[in-house]
């Protein structure tokens, strides 16, 4: 099992496979995407598949495929079944857009993936627009249906609130109700880049805190006749290694999810280490402390590759400090 300096388990890897995207989000991407590399800049899918299987001998059992946009990536079918068919990793998640599930969907559950969570930020589609710059929310409710008709389980809306968005929550606690959707709203992380903004023009007052929130939307939903929101015990959640805190409506199929990845430090209980699409291991999302594995990748050498990775394992610190500034963008990171 592999443990941190601190004493938490570590088996959650979170890999970025690619820091391009099919759409812009405004506060993940700038509009001309990100600059250009040269193809030879990125790990390739084998080195990628490799680092997993090492990974897998030093106690990690679960992996998550992030972006950019994963689905971009050409050969990540291929890629999933790789990981999923690795001795030592259990299950194999995706965070996406939800746009290339109707086309991929069929393929990637044969492939091996256990589930997707499908970030969707707005209901209103000329928002929803003017969020991604150009994205189509059909695409993406095209995508919920198809993750559900495949049989991932569960699957996630990854919606982040930001205060000036005017997001309608009740309309998104309702998609719980009928399907086995599960509707997670995360604090908008100021997180921008070294020179303090990530583009969108959001603040940090933007932040809603998930307290704040949760009152809103329960009292919107008594209202409304669904009921009161029920907090969820451990037993009843949906499967997740994040720090989601669940609810629920009496009878409803899916459930409700908050992440406080801003008022609330859940590094106490982090799990985590994560990958760039470039090979560098990232001990923790706010910090910019970085250590490569490409090089070792890419001279085969696998006890360098081990040792660094538990050199960032012994790199993680113990909390971030309330510093939220990343010299990346979160489509580099991944979220
Ligand atoms: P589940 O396994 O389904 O619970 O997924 P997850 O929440 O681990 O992953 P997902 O990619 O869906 O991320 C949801 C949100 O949590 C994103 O906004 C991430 O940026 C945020 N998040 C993930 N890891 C961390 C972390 O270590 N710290 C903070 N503050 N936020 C995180
Ligand atoms: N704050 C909160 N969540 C973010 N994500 C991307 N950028 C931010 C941010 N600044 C979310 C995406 C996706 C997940 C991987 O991270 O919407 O659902
Ligand atoms: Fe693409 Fe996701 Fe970033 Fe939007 S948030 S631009 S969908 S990677």
């Amino acid at each position: 099992m592999a443990r941190d300096s601190h004493g938490r388990t570590i088996d959650y890897l979170r890999i970025s496979v690619t820091d391009r995207c099919n759409l812009r989000c405004m506060y993940c991407m700038p509009e001309e995407g990100v600059p250009f590399k040269p193809h030879g800049a990125m790990l390739t899918l084998e080195e990628i598949a490799q680092f997993v299987r090492l990974a897998a001998k030093e106690g990690f059992s679960r992996v998550r495929l992030t972006g950019g946009e994963p689905l971009v990536r050409l050969g990540i079918g291929e890629l999933v079944h790789q990981i999923a068919h690795t001795p030592g990793i259990e299950r194999i998640a995706m965070t996406t857009n939800g746009i290339l599930l109707p086309k991929m969907a069929d393929e990637l559950r044969t492939a091996g993936l256990s589930r997707v969570n499908i970030s969707l930020d707005t209901l209103d589609s000329e928002q929803f627009t003017r969020i991604t710059r150009w994205g189509e929310i059909n695409d993406v409710f095209a995508g919920i249906d198809a993750a559900l008709a495949v049989g991932f389980a569960p699957v996630k809306i990854n919606a982040v609130v930001v205060r000036s968005l005017n997001q309608d929550f009740l309309a998104f606690a309702r998609l719980s109700v009928d399907r086995p959707l599960h509707v997670r709203f995360i604090e908008y992380m100021p997180v921008g880049t070294s020179e303090g903004t990530d583009g969108s023009g959001w603040a940090a007052t933007d932040t809603i805190p998930n307290e704040e929130l949760i009152a809103l939307l329960d009292t919107q939903a008594r209202a409304a006749g669904l009921g009161a929101l029920i907090p969820l015990g451990d037993t009843a959640r949906p499967e997740g290694w994040g720090p989601a805190r669940y609810y629920h409506f009496e009878g409803a199929a899916g459930t409700i999810g908050f992440i406080s990845a801003f008022s609330r430090h859940f590094c106490a209980e982090c799990n985590r280490l994560r990958l760039t699409a470039e090979g560098a291991l990232r001990p923790c999302l706010f910090s910019d402390v970085e250590f490569n594995v490409q090089d070792a990748l890419r001279a085969g050498d696998d006890e360098t590759v081990r040792r660094v990775l538990r050199e960032a394992l012994g790199a993680k610190p113990e909390r971030h400090h309330n510093r939220v500034g990343t010299e990346r963008l979160m489509s580099q990171i991944g979220g």
